[in-house]
């Protein structure tokens, strides 16, 4: 496959889909009162490492925007990148969600929130102050939407920021394992140890079909989310087979074998690129996501030679992304046509 686009162009984990196979038999009562639901929950407390409540979801806009409504009141601020999932690709659903809570976009490279800007941000006293959105949330993307990640000292400054000032910290953690495995960390310190108080934990592009699932450290803090969730449509009555896929997931380190092949074919990636004249990569290679600025003339020729990538703002860069099962050998012909077409040749496909 030479598709590039996103890590969800792709199919299911043969594991997960097995799992589903395996779910797929007999009677099991429905709404999440069934065992695997159960057994899920257990799995992901032990993951982590502490109680916790768990709430599968079927997309990461969901999870997103039911943790976040469980943060804030409706007159609440969320402060997050300008460059956020929640901020820019989630068609207002985080408003809808919260009741009209107020998302605060805050600059900074990379997709990464910097205690300057949020800091900054936090100084201007809107608190108690009836004219203005009361600060409730700081939520950050681990790995980013450019594909970067919050080192663990990062994450913990932040964290301390907002937690000074009475905030609470949500994760959108769609690609958590592929920060996880390149922090090389537990996912305990990735997350609750370095101050995150909800996870939404993302599945569905490291291998799986349709399954999030919304993690709160501090059970108190969902006390209202079970209601939320049936309100927003997401109470599976065959929750079986979402909390199936999660459960396989987070089963012989799946979510850790997967995430590792997309950021090895990642690295892969960045470093045949790294050899071609004009090739410049805009953000750091951190995770399973490429910024890459090349000639016009290469990623015309790209895209004519079939390889499927998304063009980033029409500035000669283009994403590129990698998944659980991206073959080392596309990744092989996609670098080799760029050289090819950069020393001003035709592409011969080999693969
Ligand atoms: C960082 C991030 N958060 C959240 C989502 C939302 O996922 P979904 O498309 O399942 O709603 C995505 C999907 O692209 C994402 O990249």
């Amino acid at each position: 496959m030479h598709n590039f686009c996103s890590d969800n162009v792709t199919t299911i984990a043969p594991e997960i889909m097995a799992a589903l196979e395996r779910a797929n038999n007999g009677a099991a009562m429905p709404y999440g009162n069934d065992e695997i639901t159960k057994r899920l929950e257990q799995r992901v407390a032990q993951i982590f490492e502490r109680s916790v409540a768990v709430f599968p979801v079927a997309t990461g806009t969901a999870s997103n925007a039911l943790a976040l409504s469980a943060l804030t009141p409706p007159y609440g601020a969320i402060y997050c990148h300008e460059h956020a999932h929640i901020q820019v690709d989630e068609c207002g659903a985080p408003e809808l969600y919260t009741g009209g809570a107020k998302l605060l976009p805050l600059s900074g490279a990379s997709a990464k929130v910097t205690p300057g800007a949020l800091g900054a941000a936090l100084a201007l006293g809107w608190r108690g102050n009836v004219h203005n959105a009361q600060p409730a949330v700081l939520s950050l993307t681990q790995a980013t939407e450019c594909g970067t990640i919050y080192r663990l000292d990062e994450m913990r400054a932040l964290a301390e920021i907002a937690h000074a000032h009475g905030l609470k910290v949500h994760l959108d953690g769609t690609r958590f394992a592929n920060a996880l495995v390149s922090l090389n960390c537990a996912p305990a310190d990735a997350s609750w140890r370095a101050g995150v108080d909800v996870l939404s934990l993302g599945a569905t592009k490291n291998g799986a079909m349709a399954a999030e699932v919304v993690i709160f450290f501090d059970p108190a803090l969902a006390q209202t989310m079970a209601f939320r969730r049936k309100r927003a449509g997401h109470l599976f009555s065959k929750m079986r087979f979402i909390s199936a896929q999660m459960e396989a997931y987070l089963t012989d380190d799946l979510w850790l074998r997967n995430a590792r092949h997309a950021n090895a074919m990642a690295r892969r990636l960045a470093d045949g690129l790294a050899k071609i004249h004009g090739c410049r990569l805009v953000h750091p290679r951190e995770a399973n996501l490429l910024f890459v600025m090349l000639p016009n003339r290469v990623i015309d020729g790209l895209e004519q030679a079939g390889f499927g990538f998304y063009r980033e703002g029409g500035v000669r860069t283009i994403r590129l992304v990698t998944a659980y099962n991206t073959d080392p050998a596309a990744v092989d012909a996609f670098v080799t046509a760029a050289q090819q077409l950069a020393a001003g040749g035709p592409v011969t496909m080999t693969a």
